[in-house]
């Protein structure tokens, strides 16, 4: 069988382990890996190659992608997908690796129902937010990036008595957020999915802090928080109150960077599982863990709600930095 593999969306630290497992599983299976360049984009434009096992040599190391990615909005159009469908037939490719996050997935479940291309998923993306699994690739990865940075700037915040705003990513999520906040110990954190994120009740926990004696804080404010960006927060709180703060955007560092032990353990198992998988002739399917162990969904699933931060967790954050 020919396996087409392809990573899709954002990048995440953790993608090359998967990537290097599905080459090695296939060839170790006889079926042979055609790597797919830039997602869905070189899937459109037939761009691939064949990726022999010495291809993957000293990737699972590495962050980012080695078969790059892209956000291919064109994919959504039904033509367009017939196109891509027809020129992987015409090459012989019957089946795909896909390594993204939920626009990926939603793609291939379309692509497999619409077109009968088998399809296994890996869940890949820093954000976290797919259903059914509680890990997805590169998240691990960024949560210790971001707690990395944020301990340096409490050097900096501690030492100034300074109020610091630092933006994580997550447009739509708040997992990245929540988790940075209590691993770092900050004073608040502002997500989409938060219960309780009004501008007042932020006030009050600094104005509260300042009264106990604190004189350093540090707010975490997801990417797509209702209030707005760290930039904005920050500019009303300077407008409104006159403090004096930093704002710090993590940004696309968070992204980069070698991929954490756990990250390229599960890039490994995952990437070997989809292969057997689809191997026993099963397709339809994406990887997750659950309780720690290896789980596996049915791929409409993304296609219903998706995970919100625990609520204690939240709580947590208020709690343990008073
Ligand atoms: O989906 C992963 C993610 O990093 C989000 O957290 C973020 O909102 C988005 O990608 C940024 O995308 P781009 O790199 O295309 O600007």
């Amino acid at each position: 069988m020919k396996i087409g593999v392809l990573t899709s969306g954002g990048d995440a630290p953790g993608m090359n382990a998967a990537i290097r497992a599905a080459v090695r599983q296939a060839d170790a299976l006889g079926h042979e890996v055609w790597g797919i360049r830039r997602g869905y984009e070189g899937l459109l434009e037939g761009d691939w190659a064949p990726m022999p096992s010495r291809a993957c040599a000293n990737i699972l190391q590495r962050g980012g992608t080695v078969l790059h990615t892209a956000r291919c909005p064109e994919f959504f159009k039904p033509e367009r997908r017939a196109e891509a469908a027809a020129k992987l037939r015409l090459a012989g490719i019957g089946a795909l690796v896909v390594i993204g996050g939920d626009g990926s997935f939603r793609a291939a479940e379309t692509l497999q129902r619409e077109h009968g291309i088998l399809c296994a998923g890996i869940p890949g993306t820093i954000d976290n937010d797919l259903p059914g699994t509680e890990r997805t690739l590169g998240f691990d990865t960024a949560l210790n990036t971001a707690v990395e940075a944020i301990d340096r700037i409490r050097d900096t915040a501690s030492s100034h008595g300074r109020l610091f705003l630092v933006e994580v990513m997550g447009r739509s999520s708040g997992m990245l957020a929540v988790h940075t906040a209590l691993a770092c110990g900050a004073e608040a954190v502002l997500y989409p999915e938060s219960p309780d994120d009004s501008y007042g009740a932020l006030v009050a926990r600094l104005h509260a802090n300042w009264l106990r004696g604190k004189r350093s804080s540090i707010v975490v404010v997801a990417e797509g928080d209702d209030l707005g960006s760290a930039v904005a927060v920050g500019e009303r709180l300077r407008r409104e109150h006159g403090l004096d703060l930093r704002v710090v955007v993590l940004g696309h560092i968070q992204r980069g960077g070698s991929p954490s032990a756990l990250d390229r353990i599960w890039g490994s198992r995952w990437g070997a599982e989809a292969v057997r998988r689809l191997d026993a002739g099963e397709s339809g399917f994406y990887l997750g863990e659950v309780a720690g162990a290896l789980a596996v969904l049915p791929m409409a699933r993304v296609l219903g709600a998706h995970p919100v931060p625990p609520d204690d967790l939240g709580e947590l954050v208020d709690i343990l930095s008073r």
